[in-house]
């Protein structure tokens, strides 16, 4: 077996491997993503989707990947490779790894740019500039800003600096310290908009869009949306989960742990759909706005808030933070590769993993400019050109294979006494019923969304 302490160093507490982990799922996934997905697929049925799809694959699957990098003590491709070969399996199990590692530089490079997007809107906000906006105004406003690659050039450079900066410091150092403070700061001005949003907005509306479910609404594609969206929201498919498990003490709960961190971000989408909902329906807006939803709404709640331009500069920045903490988390499997690959340092691997999802990102810049094009996938109508195919490309596609390669992985390659012995050494009714799950349901469920989508079933 490997080393008990990965060579990058371990989370000082459990309290510190939640904050993390939370650090991670909890992003422009939730805040960004979450709703514009639900508002373009119809609401309810999608959400009761997802939410089952978070049930029976994310959460599930988050503790297999936590398994996996615990176990391992490496980046997710040694550690896989390691575990691959303990149980006398195929080493190619690191291609899992690898998969997993480009996902991570691709989301990444477009997480920067919508990052970026946020910042620009901190210092629209702080500057007073959106008070008292209308709704069309706020959209008008947004739609200049997304025409101006140089401009976005600029935060996207910014972001991706930060993000490197943190790395190369190691996760643990850069990171502990932020999250600790202002993941519950996010959480209160969540609850604080959500307030303002039922008390302002049409609450009804959005809870009924939300979660009155017609299932006969519901396409192929956008379960596989909604599948995909588990996945991304949970930081699960991409090996993110696994690395964070590496740096995890032994001796703290898997299942507990995770279960945490799950609810934890589940709970923060779906707030974040309902004010974000609340202010669409009062506003009369389209559901369906795509990815600039959250920034053509949010401005005219804070324009009209009492201290609206506090709270929303507030708010904004908090965002930022939460993008930052994740955006660690998808570049962190390849540097830490890397670093155990080359034997070059830390800053270094950051250094030139950044570079390259900065290259990448400039796509994304000009999906929403002068590359735009549009198509259609599944049946739905794409508009954001690029943008939109390395989105299907990782979420729709290398997340969920990936997800399903690691429950195959922990389910039938790995032994069952190293599973139970890494889950706590006690193989009770709890533990047999995830280890059921992650046998069977997991993988049926993955294979038969995609099938599904594909058309087949
Ligand atoms: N879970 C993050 C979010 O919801 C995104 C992410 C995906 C982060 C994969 C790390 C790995 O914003
Ligand atoms: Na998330």
């Amino acid at each position: 077996m490997s080393q008990r302490i990965s060579i990058h160093g371990q989370w000082s507490s459990r309290l510190m491997f939640i904050l993390a982990a939370t650090g991670s799922a909890v992003g422009l996934g939730n805040i960004w993503r979450f709703p514009y997905i639900t508002g373009e697929n119809g609401g309810g049925a999608f959400v009761l989707a997802y939410l089952i799809c978070l049930a029976i694959v994310g959460i599930p699957i988050m503790m297999a990947e936590v398994l996996i990098g615990r176990r391992g003590r490496q980046s997710p491709v040694f550690s896989l490779q390691a575990l691959a070969v303990e149980a006398g399996g195929n080493k190619a199990w690191r291609w899992v790894g690898w998969a997993g590692m480009l996902a991570g530089l691709i989301i990444l490079s477009y997480y920067s740019v919508i990052a970026g997007w946020t910042l620009a809107y901190v210092v629209r906000i702080a500057s007073g500039s959106l008070v008292r906006v209308t709704a069309e105004g706020a959209s008008s406003i947004f739609a200049q800003l997304v025409i101006d690659p140089e401009r976005l050039l600029a935060w996207h450079t910014i972001f991706m600096v930060m993000t490197i900066k943190v790395v190369s410091r190691g996760v643990k150092r850069g990171l502990e310290q932020a999250v600790k403070i202002l993941m519950p700061l996010l959480f209160a001005m969540l609850l604080v908009l959500v307030i303002y949003a039922w008390r302002q907005g049409d609450f009804v509306q959005a809870y009924l869009f939300m979660f009155d479910s017609d299932f006969s609404k519901l396409t192929p594609s956008a379960l596989l949306v909604a599948l995909g969206h588990a996945f991304f929201t949970l930081s699960v498919g991409l090996g993110a989960m696994m690395v964070y498990g590496a740096y995890m003490p032994s001796g703290l709960s898997i299942a507990k742990t995770s279960i945490l961190v799950g609810l934890l971000d589940t709970v923060v989408g779906l707030l974040a759909g309902l004010a974000i909902f609340s202010i669409v329906f009062a506003h009369d807006m389209a559901v369906g706005e795509g990815p600039g939803l959250i920034f053509q709404t949010l401005p005219i709640v804070f324009g009209q808030m009492p201290g609206g331009s506090f709270f929303g500069t507030l708010f904004f920045l908090l965002l930022v933070f939460a993008a930052w903490t994740s955006a660690i988390a998808l570049i962190e499997p390849m540097v830490s590769w890397i670093v155990e690959k080359r034997e070059i340092d830390r800053i270094r691997a950051a250094i030139w993993t950044g570079i390259v999802a900065w290259l990448l990102g400039i796509v994304t810049i000009l999906s929403f400019s002068s590359w735009s094009f549009s198509f259609r996938f599944g049946g739905e109508l794409k508009r954001h050109g690029l943008f939109d195919v390395l989105d299907i490309l990782t979420s729709s596609i290398i997340l969920p294979l990936g997800g399903l390669c690691i429950a195959l992985f922990v389910g039938w390659v790995m032994s069952r006494e190293s599973v139970v012995d890494e889950m706590g050494g006690r193989s009770g009714i709890d533990f047999k019923l995830w280890y059921f799950v992650v046998r069977f349901i997991t993988p049926v469920a993955v294979v038969l969304v995609f099938l599904q989508a594909i058309g087949v079933v």
